[in-house]
């Protein structure tokens, strides 16, 4: 199988690990599902008739109009609760705010620099029913695409809910991509509309997010509006008759907007993700079974409680942020607490600051994030207090065993479960995770998949793989919070999902199951990396590459990185009039950050005379990963990889064949 396995940090240990926690009585009793014979009893319920099981998880949430047919598969597109009409927005704040959860608070928000808000599911409700009100004044509709690209305030919340009450489709752009890929998201989707901020905060300086945003318009017809929210009160340039402020528009607006009934299947939202090949993929969710699998998984793997104190750490802009930030835990009426800003600012313990301070209960976060508390020191963790934390989770990459040990002792001290939780931004939901009262953990895997979730480990000819056998990570029927499509290109969604296994939907990880059933991912078997957690296609980084003058040619790999889990090296050939100098390494890397985002620079660019490749003119990529993590070009040293040797390798392989 031709993985990516090598790259992970830790894998070795991995492999050895014999540890298992089990979940203390005292956390069981309180639980959703409280053993793993009632697990199994469960997964086997749904697993026999999964339509009937979702049904059942459906009903708990509010319906305008109920559905006629739970499933209607035409592989590969499936449509859920068809004939059924609801709205998540109504779902995440009217359900509560007829109940003594008015006043509970909805968002703790803090700014980098200190500053604080809370908002209660009450006022929450007005702010998003004003500015859904902003929306359609400003003629946005039913179906239509929204851009937003803001830091993490409870503007950029109510953004997307605002547009969810409408049934405009919102596309959340990270607000760390640069002005090129802001142009493409926006062209892609044909928004009408961006929503952005002044600028955002991140390590004590302020960021110009408009400036991008007036150089990304310059290039995209659709925009007829832009509505600007201040957060940095920095100097900008306001085009007269296009941009508007966010509080001019919100003191016009009306507080009443009722909730638009929308069909199930009605577009939810269009995220942006990297794949194997060519651009980002926009990958389409929509209302019904999204909300059905985001809210359901929430309450159980999160065991959420109704005094819980909330804190996920993941960017709204990505796929954690919307389904575990926003619409799985206000769906449920929990608290949040939103962070701008980074973690280590002003100093490492950021994070536990905060947790002390607002008395956070539940708290999620990345590998790689621990990874680099655990070096920053544990003093930094040790001297706050953070005895109200219950339970702890990851998401986003595999987490070897040494940092999950850290997280559980310094962080969790020993009493937090922790959530290893795999899924995608395709997945929508959780798919394998830990039951934090049932199932016994082993630091480095998953476990069980969900109930519902049907997922297996199997050869490429969809064959089950063997306890131990590594092999392709898939799901065998059709979730409720499945992506529908990729925007604007189902020949793609069929292709990339539904054409590498037969009848299954491809993940794209690489694992392998355990004599206990429990799933061990094993990285990306395609050419997708998790860069400190961001996914990234090393496609999109060689197409960065090559439209600089310099490069005649690009690949890109990944080695792993003790931190951030991996890196990205790039081998360069560059064009003959050009000479490979640490001058042109620093600008190369500045010239990706431009195009894609400072995320996606690579760590190390090496200058190859030219590419391996194999007589059909494929880059050897498992080649290049290897010599990428053997060796690591420091300093101002002009080497040229010396590729003969593997010339030599290609020629002797293909011999042997
Ligand atoms: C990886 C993030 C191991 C995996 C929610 C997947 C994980 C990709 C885990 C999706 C985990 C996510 N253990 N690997 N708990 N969670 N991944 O779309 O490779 O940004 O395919 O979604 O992250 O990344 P995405």
């Amino acid at each position: 199988m031709p993985t990516n396995t090598e790259s992970n940090a830790g894998i070795s240990s991995v492999l050895h690990e014999q540890r298992v926690f089990k979940p203390g009585p005292e956390f069981s009793e309180g639980a959703t599902i409280k053993s793993m014979d009632e697990y199994e009893k469960q997964y086997k319920i749904a697993a026999d008739d999964p339509q009937k099981y979702w049904a059942n998880v459906a009903s708990q949430y509010h319906w305008f109009k109920k559905w006629d047919t739970v499933l209607e598969w035409n592989e590969p597109f499936s449509k859920w609760f068809v004939g059924g009409e609801t709205n998540l927005c109504y779902n995440a704040l009217d359900v509560h705010i007829n109940t003594w959860r008015k006043n509970k608070a909805a968002i703790i928000w803090e700014g980098e620099p200190g500053d604080q808000r809370t908002l209660t599911y009450l006022q929450l409700h007005r702010e998003v029913s004003k500015f859904a009100n902003v929306l359609k004044r400003r003629g946005i509709q039913k179906g239509d695409r929204v851009a937003i690209y803001m830091g993490m305030t409870p503007e950029l919340v109510i953004a997307v809910l605002a547009c969810a009450r409408i049934g405009a489709v919102h596309n959340v752009i990270f607000a760390g991509f640069s002005a090129h890929a802001l142009t493409e998201r926006i062209n892609d989707s044909h928004a009408k509309m961006i929503v952005c901020a002044d600028g955002t905060i991140r390590r004590g300086k302020s960021l110009n997010l408009k400036e991008v945003v007036d150089e990304a318009l310059v290039d995209t017809p659709s925009i007829q509006n832009v509505i600007v929210y201040q957060r940095t009160k920095e100097t900008i340039h306001m085009q007269d008759g296009r941009d508007h402020w966010w509080h001019d528009l919100m003191g016009l607006a009306s507080e009443y907007c009722p909730a638009e009934s929308l069909d199930s299947e009605h577009p939810l939202f269009i995220l942006y993700t990297s794949g194997s090949t060519g651009k980002p993929k926009g990958i389409l969710h929509s209302t019904g079974g999204y909300m059905t699998h985001v809210a359901n998984s929430f309450k159980h793997v999160f065991d959420v409680k109704e005094q819980d104190i909330y804190w996920c750490t993941a960017d709204i802009g990505w796929i954690t942020g919307h389904s575990y930030m926003i619409y799985g835990p206000l769906i449920n009426g929990s608290t949040i607490v939103v962070y701008e800003g980074a973690p280590n600012y002003p100093q490492w313990d950021r994070f536990w600051d905060i947790i002390q301070r607002h008395k956070v209960t539940i708290f999620y976060t990345a590998p790689t994030a621990i990874r680099a508390f655990i070096r920053a020191g544990d003093e930094w963790v040790t001297k706050h207090d953070l005895s109200s934390l219950r339970l702890l989770g990851t998401v986003g990459e595999p987490i070897n065993p040494e940092a999950w040990m850290w997280y559980y002792k310094n962080v969790g001290k020993e009493k937090c479960p922790i959530v290893d939780t795999w899924w995608q931004t395709e997945t929508g939901g959780i798919m394998i995770s830990p039951l934090p009262g049932a199932t016994p953990l082993k630091p480095g895997t998953a476990t069980r998949p969900l109930p519902g979730i049907l997922v297996d480990v199997v050869h490429k000819d969809g064959t089950p793989c063997q306890a131990n056998e590594g092999g392709f990570l898939v799901v065998k029927h059709p979730w409720p919070s499945m992506l529908r499509t990729i925007y604007g290109d189902e020949e793609r969604y069929k292709t990339t999902y539904w054409s590498e296994v037969d009848g299954m939907y491809f993940t794209g990880d690489g694992a392998r199951k355990d004599n206990d059933g429990y799933i061990w991912i094993m990285g990306r078997v395609d050419d997708v990396v998790n860069i400190s957690g961001h996914r990234l296609g090393t496609s999109e980084v060689e197409s960065a590459l090559v439209s600089h003058e310099a490069v005649a040619e690009a690949a890109v790999v990944s080695r792993p990185d003790e931190v951030k889990g991996n890196a990205l090296v790039a081998f360069v050939t560059l064009k003959e009039e050009f000479e490979g100098n640490q001058k042109l390494r620093e600008e190369l890397r500045a010239h990706v950050a431009k195009e894609i985002g400072p995320i996606a620079k690579p760590d190390d660019v090496r200058w190859a005379a030219a590419l391996p490749k194999t007589r059909s003119g494929k880059i050897m990529r498992r080649l290049l990963r290897e010599m990428a993590s053997s060796k690591e070009v420091k300093g101002d040293v002009t080497t040229l990889e010396d590729f003969t040797v593997l010339e030599k390798l290609r020629e002797e392989e293909e011999e042997s064949k």
